[in-house]
């Protein structure tokens, strides 16, 4: 096997091969084992990345046996994969995958998974290293970490080391998510426990960092005297589809804002870490998010827009409302879209707004940070303009799809009367490089097989970002209910967001 240095791994390669062990998934049963875990780990193997007798033992409440198990997940992987099955890697990928049932907060479940857990230990010599993957609904989180804990102070621990990886959402305000984080370091210091946000995962997310700070020609202009504002966009087309009582319970800050745009605009704001490893990048990402400017309430009305779609048409397709989508109760409340201003109070950003927004059923799946520079300081060329201002230099990074990072600016068009019209420098992933990019999933579990956290969110990044969003969900509990829906599907969201950015003079991009 060869040596794989983990993502951002700090240590030399040699280092860094992941140690055997065994990873525990709990709701092995559910959508994102069989969509995104299985074929992760799959893709692994085929590429030969995973340990040496990587084990995986698979815990949910449905009863099936190993060999029922199996199956399930090579139809799973077979459709979720993003290569076809190597029937000889599978064979041997599939026997590995073991399978054991019971409660997540059950004791007498938690036993058998505990005897289980030592055979297969035994059997395939993992050295008691253990990754613990909860991949189940965030009520049951507290129950298994519980149930860890007693299962640790009853010496049934693994002899190696102990890592969790906890999945979205880590708690629903502040208060739930310190409640988490007390329970989860109740059995399992910080540097063991995994956040996972896959957006860290995206390749094109990972690339902020390398585009900021391995290149000497962006940092001297990556402050507030060149940088006018900054855009960030996460559109989707899609609506909730099946997953309208999750979301009703959540909306869009929660879902959305709270997490993934809060991790885009820290790698896009933070100072250069002193290191490119868990501790430093994830130092400065916390700062960022501290520095944030709080709103109080009579300042939401002005710098927030929410809104929730009605019904209209995506892509040639004639869709529903929120309000009748399967799950969500007539008369919901729930942001299908929102937008912010932010400000950050620090040297680099003083005065600088960051504008953010998302929303479901919009007319296109797009997700974009923009960084819009100052213009030229004297216009010079009056009469080549047919515009009463020059365009600015916007810098874009496309996250998804079409990745890739672009520049706009000025340039003359060829002939006379002079004018001047925008152009672009394009980078596009898909024509610089051949090779497919693993997925999100597939890095991160990789990082955590070699105990390489710097993709992964730490306590007081959760909490950091919490703090922001319970100021604009308390500034719109005082507000008086919204006449919803207020958007067509379809549309760039409600008009309450084209206001919020049109009171500074800008616009929100065209996507
Ligand atoms: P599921 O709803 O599919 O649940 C996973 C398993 O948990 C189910 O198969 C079921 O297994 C068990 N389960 C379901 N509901 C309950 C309940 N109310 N009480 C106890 N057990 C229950 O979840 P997902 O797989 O979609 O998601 C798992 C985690 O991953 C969640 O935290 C989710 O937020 C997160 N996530 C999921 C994504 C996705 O695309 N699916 C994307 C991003 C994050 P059994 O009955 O056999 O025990
Ligand atoms: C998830 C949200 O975290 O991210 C979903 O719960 C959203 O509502 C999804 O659709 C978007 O992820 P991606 O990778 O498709 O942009």
């Amino acid at each position: 096997m060869t040596a794989q240095a983990s993502t951002f791994a700090a240590a030399p390669v040699s280092d860094s091969a992941p140690h055997p062990c065994t990873i525990v998934i709990f709701g092995a049963s559910g959508d994102l084992t069989a969509r995104m875990l299985l074929p992760a780990l799959y893709n692994l193997a085929l590429d030969r990345r995973l340990p040496p007798r990587l084990s995986i033992l698979c815990y949910a409440r449905t009863k099936w046996t190993d060999e029922a198990f199996r199956e399930e997940a090579r139809k799973n992987v077979e459709k979720h994969s993003r290569r076809p099955i190597d029937p000889d890697v599978w064979d041997s990928f599939a026997a590995g995958i073991f399978y054991s049932y019971g409660g997540y907060d059950d004791p007498e479940g938690h036993d058998r998974l505990n005897e289980r857990l030592r055979e297969v230990e035994a059997e395939r010599d993992t050295g008691g290293n253990r990754l613990y993957y909860l991949a189940v609904p965030p009520t049951t989180f507290i129950g298994i970490i519980e149930q860890l804990g007693r299962a640790q102070a009853q010496g049934k621990g693994g002899e190696g080391w102990s890592r969790v990886i906890v999945e979205k959402p880590f708690g629903v305000d502040l208060a739930s998510a310190r409640e988490l984080n007390r329970a989860v370091h109740s059995v399992f210091d910080e540097d063991d426990v995994y956040r996972i946000d896959h957006y860290l995962g995206k390749e094109t997310v990972q690339n902020i960092l390398v585009f900021r700070f391995a290149n000497g020609i962006m940092e001297p202009i990556w402050n507030r005297r060149y940088v006018d504002h900054v855009q960030i966009t996460v559109s989707e087309s899609l609506g909730v589809g099946s997953r309208g009582s999750y979301y009703n319970g959540s909306g869009a800050l929660r879902d959305m804002l709270q997490n993934h745009i809060m991790q885009l605009l820290s790698l896009v704001a933070m100072e250069p870490p002193l290191a490119i490893d868990g501790r430093s990048v994830r130092n400065e990402k916390v700062k960022v998010l501290n520095a944030v400017r709080l709103f109080e309430d009579d300042e939401v009305a002005m710098a927030t827009a929410r809104g929730q779609y009605g019904p209209g048409w995506v892509a040639g397709e004639e869709v529903p409302a929120y309000h009748e989508e399967e799950g969500v109760p007539g008369g919901s409340q729930t942001e299908t879209f929102a937008a912010l201003r932010l400000f950050l109070d620090s040297w680099r950003w003083a005065g600088v707004p960051f504008y953010l927004r998302t929303g479901k059923r919009l007319p296109k799946r797009s997700t974009e940070i923009a960084v819009s520079f100052k213009p030229a300081p004297q216009l010079l060329f009056h009469d080549f303009v047919e515009k009463p201002h020059l365009e600015p230099n916007v810098l874009s990074i496309r996250i998804q799809p079409n990745e890739g990072i672009s520049l706009k600016f000025l340039t003359k068009v060829p002939g006379s009367p002079p004018r001047m019209r925008p152009a672009a420098m394009d980078f596009l992933y898909g024509a610089s490089f051949v090779a497919q990019a693993p997925s999100a999933y597939e890095t991160l579990i990789m990082d955590a097989l070699q105990g390489d956290a710097t993709l992964f969110t730490r306590s007081d990044e959760v909490e950091a970002a919490w703090t922001i969003m319970e100021r604009v969900l308390s500034g719109w509990s005082s507000m008086p209910p919204l006449e919803l829906p207020n958007y067509e599907a379809g549309t760039w969201g409600p008009a309450a967001a084209d206001e919020l950015i049109e009171r500074d003079g800008r616009q929100w991009r065209r996507l």
